[in-house]
């Protein structure tokens, strides 16, 4: 482990320690409606959506499986507590073009109502081990993580960018919150655009989440003027499933971990309390987009962050691949096998589409 890793460990499990982690003032959220992305009981997007409803917001959750479960478990849990129930939920995979455009038509048919937040909070590491030497890939021939949590969030934000719109006003405006990583500073942008670092599912996933600063950044300044806020920030680190569901390919190793896992919530924060920054962003009054955050309040990005002429080109680029995906379902496109010039590091870019 790189010693700069062994230093925000340290620093992470003693502020855990030493220091009471800051709660999100709660907020009238009547007649605003809220999609939450990646709300699996037992992870922070669980806990974002429950705080929400419990605040007056209608909630829409996503879940890649059992959805009508996480619903009823989310309203079963928000009744006991005395407080309204309005969460509704569709399936959605991000790494599946068909899935996004499937979720936002059902979006616009069914909900058919100006959307106030977007929490873009779902993610993956699915290599905590960092054992992978090759890159996995979605089934359209991505790598995985870039996939999942850059250009899934990015192509979900683009075509809820209307009703985004619609519901902002220049008092309030509408606003795109995404759950980045402190590990963002492990990005480059020159990896964004021409990889050339060995393989490292560790590495692409700081890749994936510098790609969201620079989105978030760039949104900003594309659409603040239209009445659309971005936030971009780092959660903490939290005792969720992300660790277990990253050990997949490592069965004994994710038994034990199961096993030990109560234990974590000694020197982690817990889906709750991990849950509050990016509440805090979607939710209080005034606050300035266009900023990174941590612990419910700005913080400094990386300064590869603050390169807006490759903000510019990953959007644009990020751009040309969305408007290029066919917004019905088509067999044909489900069947296209990955060509093989997406495997390894080219499979990242925004750029290396079909
Ligand atoms: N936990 C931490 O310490 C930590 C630190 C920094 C940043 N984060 C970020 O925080 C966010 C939430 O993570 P978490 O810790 O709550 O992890 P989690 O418990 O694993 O929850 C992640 C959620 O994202 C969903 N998801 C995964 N792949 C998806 C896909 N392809 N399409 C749609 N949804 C998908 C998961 O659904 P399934 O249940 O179907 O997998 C789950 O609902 C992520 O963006 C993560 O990168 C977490």
């Amino acid at each position: 482990m790189p010693m700069n890793d062994v230093r925000i460990a340290i620093t992470s499990v003693l502020r855990r320690i030493f220091s009471k982690p800051p709660m999100a003032t709660p907020v009238d959220l009547h007649h605003k409606t809220v999609i939450v992305t990646g709300t699996s009981p037992g992870s922070i997007g669980y806990e974002t959506a429950k705080t929400l409803a419990a605040w007056g917001a209608r909630v829409i959750v996503t879940t890649r499986s059992k959805t009508d479960a996480c619903v009823q478990q989310l309203r079963a849990e928000l009744q006991a507590d005395g407080f309204p129930c309005a969460v509704e939920g569709h399936p959605l995979d991000l790494t599946h073009a068909e899935s996004v455009e499937t979720f936002v038509r059902w979006y616009h048919n069914s909900i058919d109502a100006p959307l106030h937040i977007l929490l873009n909070n779902a993610g993956v590491h699915s290599d905590i081990l960092g054992s992978w030497t090759e890159p996995h890939l979605s089934d359209d021939g991505f790598e995985i993580h870039w996939r999942t949590n850059y250009m899934g969030a990015m192509h979900l934000t683009h075509r809820l960018l209307d009703r985004l719109q619609q519901a902002g006003t220049p008092m309030e405006p509408a606003r795109v919150v995404f759950v980045a990583s402190h590990l963002h500073q492990k990005g480059l942008n020159s990896e964004l655009f021409h990889p050339s670092r060995p393989y490292s599912s560790w590495l692409i996933y700081g890749q994936s989440k510098l790609g969201l600063v620079h989105g978030a950044f760039e949104l900003q300044r594309r659409y603040a003027a239209h009445n659309v806020q971005s936030y971009v920030l780092h959660p903490g680190s939290i005792a969720t499933n992300i660790a277990i569901k990253g050990l997949e390919t490592n069965k004994r190793m994710q038994k034990l971990l199961q096993i030990v896992n109560p234990l974590q919530m000694l020197f982690m924060l817990s889906p709750l309390q991990g849950a509050q920054t990016q509440i805090y962003c979607a939710t209080q009054p005034g606050l300035q987009g266009g900023r990174y955050f941590d612990r419910c309040a700005v913080a400094t990005a990386s300064p590869e962050a603050d390169n807006r002429v490759v903000a510019q080109r990953l959007w644009e680029e990020t751009q040309q691949w969305i408007d290029g995906l066919p917004t019905q379902p088509s067999a044909q496109h489900l069947a296209t096998p990955p060509s093989a010039t997406h495997s390894g590091a080219t499979s990242q870019t925004a750029a290396g589409t079909a």
